[in-house]
């Protein structure tokens, strides 16, 4: 699912691959700058939905873009796009404090065994990535016939490359994590959920913060319930290739998208991906829900912001500054992050 290098031809088959493309970061190839400092091509932004925008508009003059709905006003309105039934966005649904919580968590607990990472494949299971990364200490391989690895600190890997072991820092572990799973544990290379694998139930506190913003989008009468999470992990020039998650039993029942770290393009296309796709921006706090027909949509990433001025994370880096001595700002600051929460059965 995740974006592979593209078939040649492929790549403006279908109305949705031509928005990928369009938002996609890519380079200035200007030899100019090439060996200083590498220019992000500009791209054309007018067609994307601004949800915080459409926010204020509606605060303040009751007024609504074409084709957007509100579907609930509580403490603050939640939007819906009409063509696209069963999609919600709530805009800035969790406080600052919050993102910092889910933030943190996201690097420290979440990727803890039994929770499996993208790791897992390489290393088997790794505990202790995060403090590892912030404590300078390196991954080294003792068993070559177990595949087993351990972490050192730095100082004693010397004797581990003398002796040829392979070995990885930790704080390069941390950077290319990719993907977490959280409660039932989602098999990527089967794209199916396994059941047999061991697991802990979801936190309660995630729980809670999903089945309250999932509300609005549950058939009446109904609380969701909190099965499977998966959080994707984004840097720079990380992208989530247009895809269906069709792997849960009840479509009626949402999924819920929780935004964290730089600002990034999500494109919600239709049931085909000739169906020309709603561009829109995910800030930092903003949650989205797709249940009903919206479960039959395709949807991606094509491009994170982070470059200071569009990344938006002013707050969030400062806020976190004082946590874990500077190391999740710095993490943050080129970083994304998406919590999505399912009901599997
Ligand atoms: C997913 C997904 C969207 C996002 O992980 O299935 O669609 O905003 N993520 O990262
Ligand atoms: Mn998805």
């Amino acid at each position: 699912m995740y974006e592979s290098a593209n078939v040649a031809g492929d790549a403006d088959r279908t109305a949705f691959r031509r928005a990928e493309k369009k938002y996609k970061l890519y380079y200035e190839q200007d030899s100019k700058f090439t060996r200083k400092k590498k220019l992000p091509k500009p791209i054309d932004l007018s067609e994307l939905l601004d949800f915080n925008l459409i926010s204020q508009d509606y605060n303040n003059n009751g007024v609504l873009p074409d084709g957007i709905r509100v579907a609930e006003v509580d403490s603050s309105p939640v939007f819906c796009i009409e063509n696209r039934p069963g999609f919600y966005f709530i805009p800035g649904a969790l406080s600052l404090e919050e993102q910092c919580k889910w933030i943190k968590e996201s690097l420290t607990n979440f990727p803890q065994p039994p929770n499996r990472t993208n790791h897992n494949a390489i290393y088997g299971p790794i505990a202790d990535l995060f403090d590892s990364a912030k404590d300078n200490k390196v991954l080294v391989q003792e068993d070559l016939t177990n595949n087993k690895w351990k972490f050192y600190e730095e100082v004693d890997t010397v004797k581990a490359k003398q002796s040829s072991c392979k070995s990885v820092s930790a704080s390069v572990l941390l950077r290319k994590l990719r993907w977490s799973t959280l409660g039932l544990q989602f098999d990527w290379s089967k794209r199916n959920y396994d059941v047999s694998l061991p697991h802990n139930n979801i936190p309660d506190a995630l729980c809670q913060l999903a089945k309250t913003h999932a509300a609005i989008a549950m058939p009446d009468g109904e609380e969701f319930r909190p099965e499977g999470a998966i959080v994707n992990y984004f840097g720079i020039g990380d992208t989530l290739g247009g895809h269906l998650d069709d792997m849960e039993a009840d479509w009626s029942k949402p999924i819920v998208s929780m935004s964290l770290g730089c600002k990034a393009i999500f494109l919600l296309g239709g049931k085909s991906k000739d169906d020309p796709p709603h561009a829109m921006y995910l800030r930092s706090g903003d949650v989205v829900l797709m249940a009903g027909e919206a479960r039959e949509c395709f949807h991606g990433v094509p491009r994170i912001f982070t470059d200071a001025e569009n990344a938006e994370i002013c707050a969030l880096e400062s806020e976190l500054s004082h946590e874990s001595g500077n190391f999740l700002a710095e993490y943050i600051k080129t970083s994304r992050i998406n919590i999505n929460i399912r009901q599997v059965f």
